[in-house]
């Protein structure tokens, strides 16, 4: 079964501006927030049976919802995260605290700054890394040594994507898709050199945020405000589920920031 953590959005709010989505005078509808928060745990929870534990969420700490930037995790190794504002920093020990009660043992924070899922994917073997806004590329070379597995750096120049997984997503091994303005020449050329056929999303697409997905393998969860890629995404055999999550935009995060994978 697939387990994931997600923290519920009782504190999430836009009270500072460090990405290019973030508007002080452009709040959250908290109650249509934890509305849309609530549907995507049900779609974990009761379409797919997916095991969904939560962290208790921290006053202050608006972006604590987007449970995916606190580390990565693969194997039960985790990696924390050291992030690039004060503002966020606190989070890392909330979510290690939980690492802890929940028995995970094998836990290290970064010494460069690293901002965990936000700016990791691991696909089969490898990790594919983002830096440029957020992460350092010397983070890469910790993750390198950690995980003990080839990490391919990629850089990220367009401020609304800030993080690699706003612009790049991972179907399963062999499927991907991304937006290919969000990176420089050089990472857009090594994404189509390794992963030949991988989904080109428009700007359009992207920014209705449908890159930033979960997926099993078979099914993927995302935003449904990217109606045509959804239809890529079908037409290379994904079951797709589609919910609303353009209140966690607001700050700079959709269905895949809301949600850390457990299980890999
Ligand atoms: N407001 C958050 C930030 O700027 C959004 C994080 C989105 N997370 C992600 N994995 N893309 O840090």
């Amino acid at each position: 079964m697939n387990k994931v953590l997600l923290c519920p959005p009782d504190y999430f709010d836009i009270e500072y501006e460090i990405n290019a989505w973030m508007h002080e005078n452009n709040q959250v509808d908290t109650e249509l927030a934890r509305h849309e928060w609530q549907s995507l745990v049900e779609i974990y929870s009761k379409k797919l049976n997916w095991d969904v534990s939560l962290v208790e969420p921290v006053k202050g700490q608006p972006d604590m919802v987007f449970a995916t930037d606190c580390c990565l995790i693969n194997s039960d190794k985790i990696f924390l995260s050291n992030f690039r504002y004060p503002e966020r920093r606190a989070e890392t020990q909330f979510y290690e605290k939980w690492f802890r009660d929940n028995g995970y043992t094998d836990l290290k924070t970064a010494q460069h700054k690293f901002e965990g899922g936000g700016d990791s994917l691991i696909c089969g073997d490898r990790i594919l890394a983002g830096y440029g806004f957020r992460s350092d590329i010397e983070s890469h070379h910790e993750l390198n040594q950690y995980f003990d597995m080839e990490v391919i750096s990629l850089r990220l120049i367009n401020p609304y994507f800030f993080h690699l997984d706003t612009c790049l997503t991972v179907l399963s091994k062999e499927a991907l898709a991304f937006y290919p303005n969000a990176f420089d020449k050089d990472s857009q050329e090594k994404l189509r050199r390794l992963f030949p056929g991988i989904i080109e999303a428009s700007a359009e697409e992207a920014n209705g945020f449908g890159l930033n997905a979960v997926s099993d393998g078979h099914t993927v969860i995302t935003s449904d405000h990217s109606a045509s890629l959804l239809q890529k995404y079908r037409g290379r055999g994904f079951e797709v589920i589609a919910t609303p999550v353009l209140e966690f935009r607001k700050s700079g995060g959709g269905v895949k920031c809301l949600t850390l994978s457990l299980s890999s």
